[in-house]
């Protein structure tokens, strides 16, 4: 299974914030943003990542993660020209995806939560099945995202994007699994009205061909989308917290890269000595300290 991030867009709701850096890159109290997608892929077992940006910020992902080396994966990097939409997206990575199954992710979503590894594991297995999965959670403004209404057994029943009257109180997260199919769906949609290829459109396809799972993420689980400032803040807020309490860090890339046996001690002490001066590195050092 091939991994995509969706890190371009036009960040104009963050502004004036996002004029001189893409919001992906915005910290999330001690990482940029987009570690905590890309740690969601790597807990899903996937070596390699495919990162979509603007012609003008794809260069600084490039400075962060080079070919994906000190992580033990192989990351690549597509320009997306224009904010078409988040389907475009499959269509552009068409050449780097292959013969594969996709995850798809949201480079402004971050996800936190017992057990996540396991419903990642089932996603997984159910795209060999043939069926796409989407991860639902409750919000108290589901007009803001994709709506998804389900039946008592959670059975999709229907999805819309940004409804004025949603169905239900469950928003459509940024993190989706497809088969190789969804190339060619996402080739055959049209526009929406706001002018994107919509993903929810490429979701409703596979709902129609009863081709898609929906798993709810529940009331122990945190799911942010950075889409405002007091989002940010809040997602800030959110990892201090838990990392402060526990002394454990939340999407610390190197650490899993370690667990997953991606890299060696010597690869995660290379890493703990360029980031040496930050709590981020002191914290990797400790782990080469402790071993698994
Ligand atoms: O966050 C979850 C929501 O994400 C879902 O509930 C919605 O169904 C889905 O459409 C999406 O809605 P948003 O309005 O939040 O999408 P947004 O335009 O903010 O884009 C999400 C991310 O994808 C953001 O990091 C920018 C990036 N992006 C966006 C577009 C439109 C791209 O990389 N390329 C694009 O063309």
């Amino acid at each position: 299974m091939k991994g995509i991030v969706l890190a371009g867009g036009s960040g104009t709701r963050l502004y004036p914030c996002t004029l001189g850096i893409c919001k992906q890159l915005l910290p999330i109290y001690d990482k940029p943003m987009i570690y905590y997608p890309i740690s969601v892929l790597m807990l899903s077992k996937i070596r390699e990542v495919l990162i979509i940006s603007t012609p003008k910020d794809i260069a600084r992902f490039k400075e962060i993660f080079g070919k994906g080396d000190f992580l033990g994966m192989k990351i690549d990097y597509l320009i997306q020209e224009n904010p078409d939409g988040l389907a475009q997206g499959l269509v552009l990575a068409k050449d780097f995806i292959s013969n594969d199954n996709i995850a798809l992710i949201l480079g402004d979503n971050i996800f936190y939560g017992q057990g996540f590894s396991d419903i990642l594991e089932n996603a997984k297995n159910d795209v060999k099945n043939g069926y796409a999965s989407i991860f639902s959670y409750h919000v108290k403004d589901p007009e803001r995202f994709g709506v998804v209404e389900m039946d008592k057994n959670g059975n999709v029943l229907s999805l819309e994007e940004k409804p004025k009257k949603p169905k239900s109180n469950y928003a459509a997260t940024g993190l989706y699994f497809y088969d190789n199919e969804a190339i060619y769906i996402a080739k055959n949609i049209k526009p929406s009205q706001r002018g994107e290829l919509e993903i929810t459109d490429v979701n409703i396809e596979y709902l129609r061909l009863n081709r898609l799972k929906s798993q709810i993420l529940g009331r122990g689980f945190a799911w942010i989308d950075t889409g405002t400032h007091d989002s940010l803040i809040e997602a800030s807020s959110f990892v201090q917290t838990i990392e402060l309490r526990q002394g454990y860090k939340i999407a610390c890339l190197e650490e899993i890269a370690y667990n997953n046996g991606w890299i060696n001690n010597e690869v995660l002490s290379q890493r703990a000595k360029l980031l040496s001066k930050s709590s981020y590195g002191i914290y990797l050092n400790r782990l080469l300290n402790q071993g698994k």
